[in-house]
């Protein structure tokens, strides 16, 4: 395991240094959502940049965004009522500098999407004019999201992946796995890669690094999130000697897909947000029992709602229902999810979707500052893998995917403004295997995969307490030591690596769970149901815990 040594550099592992030819960049983006594209494609065009994903260019979360992007648009709206809404889904962890930030680039950042070429649904306006369609979502107090039909991360993902054949100083690097940060005593200076096509560690060294390698939600059982989700960049970043924050606020969509033959299918806030009514087995409607803004409350509440009445009617699901509107009309502002569930025989015009919640949004991760600075010289973090103070303890509806476009602008300007004065790092040495064998049991990987994503769902997941936290605890402590003896023994590969990113990443979860003395916007425990007096971010310090 690379360790690090406080005094220089890091201590190579038995597991690494291997002959291979190292690759210099300016910068080296691991990722390729919509955080590490709108940081490439905002780079100056004479710095040589590298962008490298796990699997192919498009997958991450980015692409199976739904509703869309939350931003002031209309004249009805405005900044100050956007930046309120925030605030209160955030329940007082909000850091307001950074949402007055993001809120006030909004407008910017959607032009900028659209300048790139974002399909975003238009409409005719009373007066005859061609605008956005605004939908709505919970927690938002006016139609303020910008969408393309029920496939905006699509869109987006598609227009930003173009852009980059307009620029020939970016190299694409799909099929590699970060492993670890490569850093001296002052700063960062590359990282190791995993290629899973040759099963060769490399070696890219880089004068800055940005992490924007997404969430973390595949940690719990059930997630709306794509496989790569384990948390990578929060654990390199970790490990590499960076803070992290608010790890417990882990946020449950209320609404994804129930059934046998899906893993994780969304159904988008936004059919809620034009009319959709949650329902219990029996066809009664139950939001307004527990918030007077019934569906439309924030998604803390709403999946906390829907998790409380099937734990008290032992029911499997609960049910989405939009089939009063008028099918034409969904057809066209849901065609994924109309199409997805038609496959499944389920005809939305007609019938109530069956839904559970399931954990959807990481809104804490490695600390920044407003130009996605961490606390390593030359390492960055954009986008679902940082806390920027914007989310506080609840995220507000697509305030996602305009955290990435914001912060990701934010930091190539920066970048593109200090780079000058970084001079190339010198080689760091190449992984060395030469002390690991080929595993033969890779049932432990397999297994502790589902121990680790099963106890999180039990014990960490909508409603917590002390005892089931301590649980976790226990658990998570045995695992970390058997991922750790497996990584020291044998080669790596994308599965263990992310079982070991995401056992970390778990134990950080737990580990602010339990400072967490209150329950708060997403983090809800039993033992302390009630706010404490002053709201305090949690902060963990790697060398502390
Ligand atoms: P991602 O888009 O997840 O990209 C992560 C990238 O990092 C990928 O390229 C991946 O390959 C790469 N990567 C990860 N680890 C490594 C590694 N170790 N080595 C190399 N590469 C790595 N938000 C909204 O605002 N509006 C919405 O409508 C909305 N709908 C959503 C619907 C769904 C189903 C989901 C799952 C999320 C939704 N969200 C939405 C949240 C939002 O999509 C994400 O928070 C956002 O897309 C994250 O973007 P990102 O660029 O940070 O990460
Ligand atoms: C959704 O479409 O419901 C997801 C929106 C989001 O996660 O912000």
């Amino acid at each position: 395991m690379a360790t690090y040594d406080h005094s220089f550099a890091i201590i190579l592992g038995k597991n690494e240094r291997k002959m291979n030819k190292p690759l210099a960049y300016d910068v080296l983006i691991i990722g390729s959502g919509s955080a590490g594209l709108s940081v490439a494609l905002n780079l100056a065009k004479d710095l040589k940049v590298a962008v490298v994903c796990k699997s192919e260019i498009q997958e991450g979360s980015t692409f199976y965004a739904q509703g869309g992007i939350a931003a002031v648009l209309d004249d009805k709206d405005s900044i100050e009522s956007h930046i309120q809404d925030t605030l209160t889904a955030g329940a007082g962890l909000c850091h307001e500098d950074a949402v007055r930030f993001t809120v006030t680039n909004s407008a910017q950042a959607i032009k900028w999407l659209l300048d790139i070429g974002v399909s975003f649904d238009k409409r005719i306006s009373a007066s005859g004019k061609n605008e956005l369609h605004l939908t709505r979502e919970g927690g938002h107090a006016e139609r303020r999201i910008a969408h393309a039909a029920d496939a905006t991360g699509k869109a987006v993902s598609e227009a930003l992946i173009e852009q980059l054949g307009k620029h020939d100083n970016i190299h694409i690097m799909p099929q590699r796995v970060a492993v670890d940060i490569i850093r001296n005593r002052e700063r960062c200076t590359g990282c190791y890669l995993l290629n899973t096509e040759t099963n060769v560690v490399e070696t890219i060294n880089a004068k800055m690094v940005v992490l924007a390698t997404g969430g973390a939600s595949k940690a719990y059982l059930f997630t709306s999130n794509p496989d790569g989700a384990t948390g990578d960049g929060i654990a390199l970043a970790w490990r590499a000697g960076c803070r992290v924050g608010n790890m417990e606020f882990n946020q449950f969509h209320p609404t994804t897909l129930f059934h046998p033959s899906v893993k994780s299918f969304l159904i988008t806030e936004a059919v809620r947000g034009e009319g959709g009514k949650l329902l219990l087995p029996s066809g009664e409607r139950f939001m307004h029992r527990f918030d007077e803004r019934e569906e439309l409350a924030p998604r803390d509440i709403v999946a906390r709602a829907i998790d409380h009445e099937m734990k008290r009617l032992g029911a499997d699901c609960l049910f989405l229902d939009i089939s009063h509107k008028d099918p034409e009309f969904i057809q066209s502002h849901f065609p994924t999810i109309s199409k997805r569930c038609l496959e499944l025989g389920i005809d939305i015009s007609k019938q109530p979707i069956p839904v559970v919640p399931a954990a959807h949004y990481t809104c804490g991760g490695i600390v920044v500052d407003r130009f996605g600075r961490t606390d390593l010289a030359g390492l960055y973090a954009v986008g679902e893998t940082t806390f920027t103070g914007l989310h506080g303890a609840n995220r507000l509806a697509s305030n996602s995917l305009l955290e990435c476009i914001v912060y990701g602008t934010s930091a190539a300007r920066h970048i593109n403004s200090t780079i000058g004065s970084i001079s190339q790092p010198s080689n760091a040495p190449n992984w060395d295997e030469s002390q690991v064998t080929n595993s033969d049991e890779d049932v432990v990987i397999s297994h502790n995969w589902d121990e680790l994503r099963r106890f999180m769902w039990d014990y960490v997941g909508i409603v917590r307490s002390d005892k089931r936290l301590k649980r976790a605890l226990n658990r998570v402590t045995l695992l970390r030591n058997e991922i750790g003896e497996y990584y020291s023994n044998y080669k790596i590969s994308n599965d263990l690596l992310e079982l070991r990113n995401l056992a970390l990443v778990s134990e950080l979860i737990i580990r602010c769970a339990l400072k967490r003395k209150e329950s708060r916007g997403l983090h809800s425990n039993i033992d302390y149901p009630d706010l404490a007096a002053r709201p305090k971010d949690s902060i963990l310090t790697p060398g502390s815990v």
